[in-house]
């Protein structure tokens, strides 16, 4: 979910729902806001609607709210509770005096809420958060009746947060405290922006990022009360806690569509220099790799016996396809695991392995809790992410930073293709350390490497047929993908693209796979993509899937074949071919993605689905 507060000199009506359009890429279940209005009867003014933000702003349209100078917002991905009204955001208690949003999950939220309907409490909605503006009020009240009431809203906050379980941000106001917002957090993002008149609060700092640069991260539970002109951080246990304040160097113009009908469309076409800017200053001239940000001494780089790759969705496919890469490059055994899998099943760890993990976000819950066991076998961590302070990097030894960019989509698209371009810089930088064998092959893959944002570029030159096919398949049932080597999780990546924006039945599968089980679901007409290695080198491979080819083809499917440019051999066989550019193999999934996602966004939008925020989908999944 997406939290944003603010207290200051301007309309927080205007700054809290400017943040919230910059958040909803947290989820668009429903949105909701609650005011500190000046007119003083003791409650907040309260709107909140289910749906996109847009449903929440048509009804402020109908039914102003008086102007305020503090507030709060939330835009909701759901957990507990279906996406309504009732169980939008903000929770109040029943005097309407205190108002809280929340992102996570409070895991004893039953037994609180038995508790409270106990002493009388009405309980509205279906939601784990309402029970925290209840139990706000009942501190108040109970502080006050004790003589302690000048604690206010941030000693009943700290109160309630000791009485807590599991994962939550929490922002509240009470409208008997003018210009007061406070806030608490565990395991679940939060950070402050400090502006001029004016202070804010958010999940992130694309929430504020328009009205200032400055930010301050807040430490593991901790709780912050904010006025206009200051800022009191504390533990949950009342003693002073220390905060870092950071700049934030991100290009505000870099979140706006830009002319594009969609962010998928803008993040798309940015990939070139998504790419670029990543490799940017990490390749020598002499091909030697330059990594400075890795600090896990280079002794601990060489004694690492095992290496173990961690993600989320599509995060988790860059992982499958850095397996072939290191392994190939380094001889160093490499896993991959789904990130909410990893820490569940017990899994061998010691001082010797080094787990990468890999998050666009930084915030993915799933990711935080497997780097967090990692952590606790004594294996060292490196973070490959894209959002600079976020909370993975913060929390790993080492991390190398993706230079896509803020990525609005739903859908990753430039973050993958950077997290790509990461690994391969992580895998032939550990054979450096390691003194691997450097010999041709590395150094051609080095060269084309640092030429790849070109050839991104060329590939998305070429697309327009890929469009056309797209827009003729928008009935079609199902499509599968089959890919081999790197070639299947390209294959697993596009389907997903697939699934997510054109809510499809899509499958990857590896195409030496296909005929044990997986050809049965081969029909007149199906369409089947197939991503072709190249014919250099390792022919076997190529000769392999044209025969894969041949197999679906013979049963009917209508083959989609992604194919290097001067590939042949595969012309007889493909009722639609899409070229790429001929790279080492290895690194083909830089230019083979790229149609996978075009062919995904414009079949989607054929469809008619709105590709920047599909169905039940957040971008950054806070809750494990
Ligand atoms: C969510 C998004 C996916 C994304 C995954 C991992 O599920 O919908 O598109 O790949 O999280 O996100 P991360 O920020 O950790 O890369």
């Amino acid at each position: 979910c997406g939290i944003v507060g603010y207290t200051g000199a301007d309309d927080a009506l205007e700054v809290v729902v400017n943040g919230l359009k910059r958040l909803e890429y947290r989820g668009y279940d429903s949105a909701g806001v609650a005011l500190q209005t000046p007119d003083d009867d003791g409650t907040l003014a309260v709107a909140k609607r289910a749906g996109k933000l847009v449903n929440l702003e048509k009804a402020l349209q109908e039914e102003p709210l008086p102007a305020a100078t503090a507030g709060i917002g939330h835009t909701r991905w759901a957990t507990h509770g279906a996406p309504n009204d009732a169980n939008a955001h903000p929770h109040a208690d029943n005097s309407g005096r205190f108002a809280v949003v929340h992102n996570g999950i409070i895991e004893n939220f039953a037994v609180l809420r038995t508790e409270l309907t106990d002493r009388g409490h009405e309980l509205v909605s279906e939601t784990d958060t309402e029970v925290v503006a209840h139990l706000l009020a009942e501190e108040s009240r109970d502080m006050a009746a004790a003589g302690a009431a000048a604690g206010g809203l941030a000693e009943a906050m700290r109160r309630v947060c000791r009485r807590l379980e599991g994962a939550f941000t929490l922002v509240a106001v009470d409208a008997a405290e003018p210009g007061v917002i406070v806030a608490a957090r565990r395991n679940s993002p939060l950070v402050v922006g400090l502006g001029e008149g004016g202070n804010f609060l958010a999940s992130d700092v694309a929430a504020f990022i328009a009205y200032t640069r400055r930010a301050v991260e807040l430490g593991q539970d901790q709780v912050v009360r904010l006025t206009p002109d200051g800022m009191e951080v504390t533990g949950f246990d009342g003693a002073p806690g220390e905060v870092r304040e950071y700049h934030v160097d991100w290009d505000a113009s870099a979140a706006e569509k830009g002319g594009y009908d969609y962010f998928m469309l803008k993040e798309i076409a940015e990939q070139p220099k998504a790419v670029a800017d990543t490799l940017l200053g990490r390749i020598g001239a002499d091909g030697r790799l330059t990594l400075d940000e890795i600090r896990i001494p280079d002794r601990a780089l060489r004694e690492a016996d095992k290496i173990v790759i961690v993600g989320c969705g599509t995060a988790f496919h860059a992982g499958l396809i850095a397996k072939y890469a290191i392994e190939h490059w380094t001889r160093i055994p490499c896993e991959v695991e789904l990130a909410s899998e990893f820490r569940y099943r017990d899994p061998i760890l010691d001082r010797r392995t080094l787990v990468v993990a890999i998050s666009q976000s930084g915030e993915t819950m799933d990711t935080l809790m497997a780097l967090r066991h990692a952590r606790e076998q004594g294996s060292r961590v490196l973070a490959i992410c894209n959002t600079n302070g976020s909370t993975i990097p913060r929390e790993s030894d080492a991390v190398l930073y993706t230079h896509a960019g803020p990525e609005v989509a739903v859908a990753s698209t430039k973050a993958f293709l950077t997290q790509l371009v990461a690994c391969y810089l992580v895998a032939l930088y550990l054979g450096q350390v390691r003194q691997t064998k450097w010999g041709d092959e590395i150094g051609a893959v080095v060269r084309q490497l640092a030429d790849s944002g070109r050839l991104v570029e060329q590939v998305l030159h070429t697309m327009e047929p890929v469009r056309e096919l797209a827009r003729s398949l928008a009935d079609a049932r199902s499509v599968l993908f089959l890919g081999r080597h790197v070639g299947y999780p390209v294959a697993l990546e596009g389907a997903l693209k697939l699934k997510e924006l054109a809510y499809m039945h899509a499958e990857g599968f590896a195409a030496g796979e296909l005929k044990h089980g997986p050809i049965a679901l081969i029909e007149d007409g199906l369409p089947v993509v197939v991503v072709v290695p190249s014919p250099q080198g390792r022919s076997v491979l190529h000769d392999k899937i044209v025969s894969n080819i041949q197999e679906v083809r013979a049963r009917g499917a209508r083959t989609i074949v992604v194919a290097e440019e001067g590939d042949t051999a595969v012309e007889p066989y493909a009722d639609h071919l899409i070229r790429v550019p001929a790279v080492p193999t290895l690194l083909q999934p830089l230019v083979a993605t790229v149609p996978l996602q075009v062919f995904a966004c414009e079949l989607a939008t054929a469809k008619g689905h709105e590709v920047d925020q599909p169905r039940n989908l957040a971008k950054s999944v806070t809750v494990e």
